[in-house]
């Protein structure tokens, strides 16, 4: 105890670890959909810890890439599980995190006091989004190197003048080469870290006004005599014990992926990205990993104008943006779904069922069929947003009682 006492005289242990853990008061009725803002983090961990141990054998050469996964692979003790982890857990981490998304959806848990809570989730979904796609490039296969070329290729689509000189910047070159290799290890390496960053403020955040819950009540209007809130229970050891059993359930699905399944069927590791880049030979198909590929889906619903993807451009890139502004698109008297009426439910199941649908577009050729259904699910999923404060506002809800319930 006396190390204890000496360290809370020169650094607030005792005091954060109350006022964040053993005294910070959680709703009581947390329910599965609350599993998955812990596993994120713990997701993030494993990233960082297996991607620092392949950086100690990988090798960012344009020459040398491939054959150092290779060697990882086949050569370093343990260096198949490593990389699997790594790899399994790039769309674990994009799993998790849509799921953590959709209970946002389902509870409103964007609603006013945690527009910026959301907000930094965006920027963190956003950062996350450019951490994988540099990461896709390391490998150095056929995919890793004809995604990167499509992708930046769109940045050349920007007018003005800016597109083809931002697109040569980001490359460091005219095509993805060694230039662009090396620049996005560089950055690959460092974003988890700035992620890491951006999660520390989601938490802050989180912690000033409080977590939402199933309900959608706030705990903090229902007090006692001391301050504590009615329908709270501490953090922990509550929900850290909570916690370690979606985590121990987690895991045992994760390895079973890692060791059974690491490239899941061509989704989690594309059957192209076993062969070596080759610049003089463009794949047949070539489409981005799935959880970018209802984004890649919108690209390609759209047609081109005056000879410009511009168009699809904006509206990919719209897709995400649309999501900052979701706490003043919602209208409704209350927040979560529970007590919401039939519209909302409707509108969120058809938003859903549009993203998985323009998930799976995204991973076909594109048909004169595909790109039609294509372009009604994007307009689906924009109806999402850009109706909501209509929707909203007429649908017709239950009243929220006073206490959550279960
Ligand atoms: C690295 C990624 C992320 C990590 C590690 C993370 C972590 C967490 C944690 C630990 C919580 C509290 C526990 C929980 O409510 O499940 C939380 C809550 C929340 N997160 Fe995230 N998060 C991430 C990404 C995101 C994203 C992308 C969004 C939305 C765009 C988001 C929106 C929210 C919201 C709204 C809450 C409050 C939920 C409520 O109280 O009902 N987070 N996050």
């Amino acid at each position: 105890m006396s190390l204890i006492n000496w360290i809370d005289e020169r650094f607030p242990l005792t005091k954060v670890w109350n006022e964040h853990l053993a005294q910070y008061y959680a709703p009581k009725n947390f329910n599965f959909w609350y599993f998955f803002g812990s596993l994120a983090m713990l997701v993030l961990v494993n990233q960082i810890v297996t991607g620092l141990w392949l950086a100690m054998m990988y090798k960012p050469d344009a020459n040398l890439a491939f054959g150092s996964v290779e060697y990882i692979m086949r050569d370093v003790d343990w260096g198949w599980l490593i990389r699997y982890m790594h790899s399994t857990g790039a769309s674990a981490f994009f799993l998790v995190i849509y799921l953590h998304m959709f209970r946002g959806l389902m509870y409103g848990s964007y609603r006013k006091p945690r527009e910026l809570l959301w907000i930094i989730g965006v920027i963190i979904y956003l950062a996350m989004m450019a951490t994988a796609f540099m990461g896709y490039l390391l490998p150095w296969g056929q995919m890793s190197y004809w995604g990167a070329q499509v992708i930046v290729n769109l940045f050349a689509a920007f007018p003005f003048g800016i597109g083809e000189p931002l697109s040569i910047w980001i490359r460091g070159d005219y095509v993805i080469s060694d230039a662009t290799l090396n620049r996005f290890f560089a950055l690959h390496f460092v974003l988890p870290f700035v992620l890491a960053a951006l999660v520390f403020l989601h938490i802050v955040a989180l912690h000033k006004v409080g977590s939402n819950n199933p309900d959608g009540i706030e705990i903090k209007k229902n007090k006692d005599e001391n301050g504590i809130p009615l329908d709270g229970i501490p953090f922990h050891p509550y929900y850290s014990v909570k916690d370690i059993m979606g985590v121990v359930v987690f895991i045992a699905l994760f390895a079973a992926v890692v060791f059974f399944w690491p490239d899941f069927g061509g989704l989690f590791l594309e059957p192209p990205n076993f062969e070596p880049a080759n610049p003089l030979k463009t794949p047949e198909h070539i489409a981005p990993v799935w959880y970018f590929t209802p984004f890649y889906a919108m690209l390609r619903a759209v047609p081109p104008m005056f000879g410009s993807q511009f168009p699809g451009v904006v509206v990919m890139f719209a897709a995400i943006l649309v999501m900052f502004f979701l706490p003043w698109l919602d209208r409704s008297p209350v927040k979560s779904i529970r007590y919401k009426g039939l519209l909302f439910k409707i509108a969120l199941a058809i938003f859903s069922v549009s993203f998985v649908v323009l998930a799976w577009l995204g991973m076909q050729p594109a048909t004169p069929g595909s790109t039609l259904a294509a372009q009604i699910f994007t307009a689906l999923y924009f109806a999402f947003f850009l109706l909501m404060p209509i929707y909203t506002k007429i649908d017709k809800t239950k009243p929220v009682p006073e206490r959550v319930t279960k």
